[in-house]
This record gives structure tokens, C-alpha cells and sequence, in this order.
């Protein structure tokens, strides 16, 4: 990764994207660190770039909100100028069957997962597409890929950041900027201590690889994809899921 890339990376706080925003910091990325509410955590993820070398910035907006991702992107524009690379990470789940699902469980993970989604890339889609190498990464799930029982809202946005990748990818690629997606099999983060141990017994007996995904397992995956390297990588669903079929 050269140096001075500019990073953004939501929902990174915690979990998976903390893991991102280190890991690109860690390679001579300048990070935004975006959360909704953990400004501890969030302020620790950038002591952390720093006393590597980096430099990183915490920036609270609640990506489901249009106006605070704008005036999150102003703030980054302020404090590093151009973005390069977008990761649209954050992500929630409410979990419920079908049938008991009610319309506002429904609307909150439309909400954050994919116009959340919509929402920072329209207000960096710009940045995107003049920077040299500009890279869209969009973090799905095999769950998008697959369904997941009690899962209808949550699947159904994951599988929507398919669509938005590869249609993305196409209207990117005049600027030589790609679009792509990393779709993790489940990792061991807060979100999967929601599921309930029987679940989780189930789940790890679908996975070749028998195990759980460590965050570390997809940070690699994704520092490839922010660097120049994956140039000619677009529209492409990357499955990191210990072998799980789809
Ligand atoms: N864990 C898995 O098994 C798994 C598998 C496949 C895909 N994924 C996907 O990977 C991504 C990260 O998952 P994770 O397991 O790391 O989740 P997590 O540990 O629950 O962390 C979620 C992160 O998203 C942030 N966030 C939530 N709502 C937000 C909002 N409205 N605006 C801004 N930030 C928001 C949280 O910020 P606060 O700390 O401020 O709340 C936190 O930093 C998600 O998109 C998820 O769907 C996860």
C-alpha cells in the first residue's frame, strides 16, 4: 500500500472493521475510523495507527443518516483532502423469523446495511472516481449468498450490496476506480456472540475449514484490494468463508 492513501472506513470501532482500518493504517494508510456511537473504542483504534507510525482520524456519523455522512466527508476532506478508498463495513443484524419480523426490524437493517451503503459512497463517489486506484469495498456475507434462517432483512441487504457492487464497478471503470465486495463466512466478533450456541454449533458444522473466521482472516483479503495491486479486480464477490458452499 503506498503511503498517504486516504482510507475510509465505517463502522470501525469494533470487530471486523477495526481490524480493516489497523491493518491499512498499519500499511501507510491514512485512516478515517467511522462509528455510530463507541467513541472509546473508536479513539483506541486510532491510538493504535498512531503509535504505529500512522496517521488516522475518528469521525462519529451514523451512516444511515445522508446529512451526517456529508458532514462526516467534509470533515475528512478538511483533514486529509482526497479519499481513495472506501469500506463499507458497518453493519447491524435484528434477527427474527419471517414471521414475527416487524416492519421497523425490517427498515433498521435496510437502513444501515444498504442505504447506509448508498449513503457514503454517493457522498464520496466523486473522490472515488478521481483518485488514482480508487477502490470501492463493499462487505457482504455469505449470508447474502446463502440466506440464513431468521435472517430475511439481513440477508436480503447483503445480497443487495451484489447488485450495487457489480453496477458500480461498471460506472466506475471509465476512471480506471474499482468496485468490489468481500463476502466473510461468520467471524468471530460481537455480532456472532448474538447467535445462540446451538446455532453456532450448527453453523461451524457447515464449514470445511472448521472453524470460525478470526478478523485477521479477512483484513489481508481487504489491504489487498485498497492497494494498487487488484487494479484489474472488478465487480467481483470475494467468499472468505472457510469454504462454505453456495
Ligand atoms: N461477524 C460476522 O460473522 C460477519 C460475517 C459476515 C459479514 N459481516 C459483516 O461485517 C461487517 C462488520 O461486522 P462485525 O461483526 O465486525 O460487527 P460488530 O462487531 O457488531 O461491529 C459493527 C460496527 O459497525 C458500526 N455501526 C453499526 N451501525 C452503524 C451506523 N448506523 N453507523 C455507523 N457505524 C455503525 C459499529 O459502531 P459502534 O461501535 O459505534 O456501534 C461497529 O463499529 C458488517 O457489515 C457485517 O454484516 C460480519
Amino acid at each position: 500500500m503506498p503511503t498517504g492513501r486516504t482510507c475510509v472506513v465505517t463502522g470501525a470501532s469494533r470487530g471486523i472493521g477495526r481490524g480493516i482500518a489497523v491493518e491499512l493504517g498499519h500499511s501507510g494508510a491514512n485512516v478515517v475510523v467511522n462509528y455510530r456511537s463507541s467513541e472509546g473504542p473508536a479513539h483506541e483504534v486510532v491510538d493504535a495507527i498512531e503509535d504505529a507510525g500512522g496517521r488516522a482520524i475518528a469521525c462519529r456519523a451514523n451512516v444511515s443518516k445522508y446529512d451526517a455522512v456529508a458532514g462526516m466527508s467534509d470533515r475528512i476532506h478538511d483533514a486529509f483532502g482526497q479519499v481513495d478508498v472506501l469500506v463499507n463495513n458497518a453493519g447491524i443484524t435484528i434477527d427474527r423469523t419471517f414471521e414475527n419480523m416487524t416492519p421497523a426490524e425490517w427498515k433498521s437493517v435496510v437502513a444501515v446495511n444498504l442505504t447506509g451503503v448508498f449513503n457514503c459512497t454517493h457522498c464520496l463517489f466523486e473522490d472515488l472516481r478521481r483518485a488514482d486506484n480508487g477502490r470501492l469495498i463493499n462487505i457482504s456475507s455469505v449470508v447474502g449468498q446463502q440466506g440464513n434462517y431468521g435472517q430475511a432483512n439481513y440477508a436480503t441487504t447483503k445480497s443487495g450490496l451484489f447488485g450495487f457492487t457489480r453496477t458500480l464497478a461498471l460506472e466506475m471503470a471509465d476512471s480506471g476506480s474499482t468496485a468490489n465486495c468481500v463476502a466473510p463466512g461468520f467471524v468471530k466478533t460481537d455480532m456472532l456472540e448474538t447467535v445462540p450456541g446451538h446455532v453456532k454449533e450448527h453453523l461451524q458444522d457447515r464449514i470445511p475449514l472448521d472453524r470460525f473466521a478470526e478478523v485477521e482472516d479477512i483484513t489481508g483479503i481487504v489491504r489487498f484490494l485498497a492497494s494498487p495491486e487488484s487494479r484489474y479486480m472488478t465487480g467481483q464477490i470475494l467468499g472468505v468463508n472457510g469454504g462454505m458452499e453456495w
